[in-house]
């Protein structure tokens, strides 16, 4: 059994190793019996820069055990300066990690594998590329997610191309080593899915969820100016290596969500995992010494109107621990439904009479009630806001507000708001029926244990449902002998 973090920000239930910088979700693929989770990492300290592939396994969901890194940089190699993303095919006894090969010297990052056969403890660099030159057109070029169709494979590679839409190419082979180009299986110019945000310059990570003649496309929204980075849902259907999609929308409405990734389980299901990265200044950063989660496992469907519809992996329950909230009520100002821990999860139906913005949930976080996580209905527009305005006293925690589309939360809408919460320690996600989520992370300082509250202000009036539980950690065994152990791990160490 794991023994709990000191770092009170330290998910328990989430997956990462202890230490030091974690991006993306990479290598997903379910091969000799167990889930495996590998991750761009970074071994000797909390910033992004020698990328490996750091690597997870678990035969449930709920015991995992950490492998050996996977991927390290070949000094003088194609991947020199780092084992960027990618994914993973089993293949018989082969586990082939497809990954993005980076040097700084080179914009673009093109394909390279390696493998192992011994079910993920030991890998082969292909030592070459795989892929070595862009198609004509492309500029930025990187993150391949192979799968097989079909009796092919197929590949996807994320890109920029010089008329300035992002693409998605496509790539298909027999045999996993010679690839015919096959063109973009969708490109298209930025197009607006937020306020503040559209489907970018160039796609990262793509990933393609398909099933019963309908598909989607998903992607990192990326900018040459790294501006706020967005995961894009494309629904659509493909026809004859070209994918005809719908209006994009959003992947998850949170400001800390990123870098999607599936694993296609052997019972169907695909699961998807992000990466969530910090929402706190870089200073203290480097004090706490990690950086990045990735979220829980989810659950990913096509609802019949095609959107992507997500919620946490079933296997989840079996986390949650003693029952800590059950309360039913009603309420025209503040209710104390009870105390959590610093890990829970909770499930909420909500019912106002009279909405008003200053309706919903409070995860107090501090005993003078001054530092507090918002979830409020707003009845106008038909959202959930989720405020983290107040949710660290530690002026080095970000802030905003956020908001998630929820058409039971219009005042006309006569049907109960009904949401999951899952948080851990840092990170937040919320659920809705729907299949919509929105991602954060946050800084309480203020002490456990932690109260929830249903709040009516204006006059108006609640119903609510809650209950909660506190979700015990992961089981963890960790590898011994990889560099996070072997090297030393301070700040700013340079790669030996
Ligand atoms: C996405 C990304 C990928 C790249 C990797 C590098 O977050 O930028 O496109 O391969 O991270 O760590």
């Amino acid at each position: 059994m794991s023994v709990l973090p000191a770092d009170p920000h330290l998910p328990v239930a989430h997956l990462r190793p202890p230490r030091n910088w974690i991006n993306d979700p990479n290598g997903l693929a379910f091969h000799d019996g167990h889930y495996h989770v590998c991750f761009q990492y970074n071994p000797y300290g909390p910033e992004h820069a020698h990328m490996h592939w750091g690597h997870f396994r678990s035969p449930d969901l709920i015991d995992w055990e950490e492998l050996p890194v996977a991927l390290t940089p070949t000094p003088g190699g194609e991947d020199a300066d780092g084992c960027f993303s990618g994914n993973a095919v089993s293949h018989g006894d082969r586990l082939i990690a497809f990954y993005s090969a980076y040097r700084t010297d080179r914009w673009a990052q093109p394909v390279t594998t390696a493998e192992s056969r011994d079910d993920g403890v030991t890998w082969t660099p292909r030592g070459s590329l795989l892929i070595p030159d862009l198609p004509d057109g492309a500029t930025m070029y990187r993150d391949p997610y192979v799968w097989r169709e079909a009796g092919r494979w197929r590949m996807l590679v994320g890109a920029a191309l010089a008329d300035g839409r992002a693409a998605a190419l496509l790539y298909e082979s027999d045999d996993l080593e010679r690839w015919e180009y096959r063109g973009p299986f969708l490109a298209g110019a930025p197009r607006t899915v937020a306020p503040d945000g559209d489907t970018g310059l160039g796609w990262e990570c793509p990933q393609y969820l398909h099933a019963n003649g309908r598909g989607a496309l998903l992607v990192g929204a990326w900018d040459p100016e790294l501006g706020p980075r967005r995961t894009v849902a494309f629904p659509g259907r493909e026809q004859d290596g070209r994918f005809l999609a719908d209006t994009p929308a959003l992947l998850d409405h949170g400001p800390d969500f990123y870098a999607p990734a599936l694993l296609s389980a052997p019972d169907g299901r695909w699961l998807l995992w992000g990466w969530a990265w910090e929402a706190r200044d870089p200073e203290w950063v480097r004090e706490a010494g990690w950086s990045g989660l990735l979220t829980f496992p989810r659950e990913v469907t096509l609802a019949e109107d095609g959107s992507v519809r997500q919620r946490p992996a079933a296997e989840l329950l079996a986390l949650r621990d003693e029952r800590a909230v059950t309360a039913t009520g009603e309420t025209s100002g503040t209710a104390v439904l009870g105390t959590v821990g610093p890990s829970f999860d909770l499930t909420a139906r909500l019912e106002p009479r009279t909405a008003t913005s200053a309706t919903g949930l409070r995860l107090v976080t501090s005993a003078d009630g001054t530092e507090y996580l918002d979830i409020r209905i707003d009845p106008e527009a038909g959202e959930l806001v989720v405020d983290r305005d107040h949710s660290s006293l530690d002026p080095r925690a970000h802030g905003g507000t956020f908001r998630v589309p929820c058409p039971e939360a219009k005042a006309a809408a006569g049907a109960p708001v009904e949401l999951r919460l899952v948080v851990d320690r840092s990170v937040a996600e919320l659920y809705l029926p729907s299949g919509q989520t929105l991602t954060l992370r946050f800084y309480p300082v203020g002490g456990t244990p932690w109260r929830i509250e249903a709040r009516s202000g204006g006059g108006g009036s609640l119903r609510y449902t809650v209950g909660a539980w506190n979700l015990r950690p992961y089981t963890m065994r960790h590898a011994t002998g990889t560099p996070a152990e072997s090297a030393p791990s301070d700040v700013g160490l340079v790669r030996p």
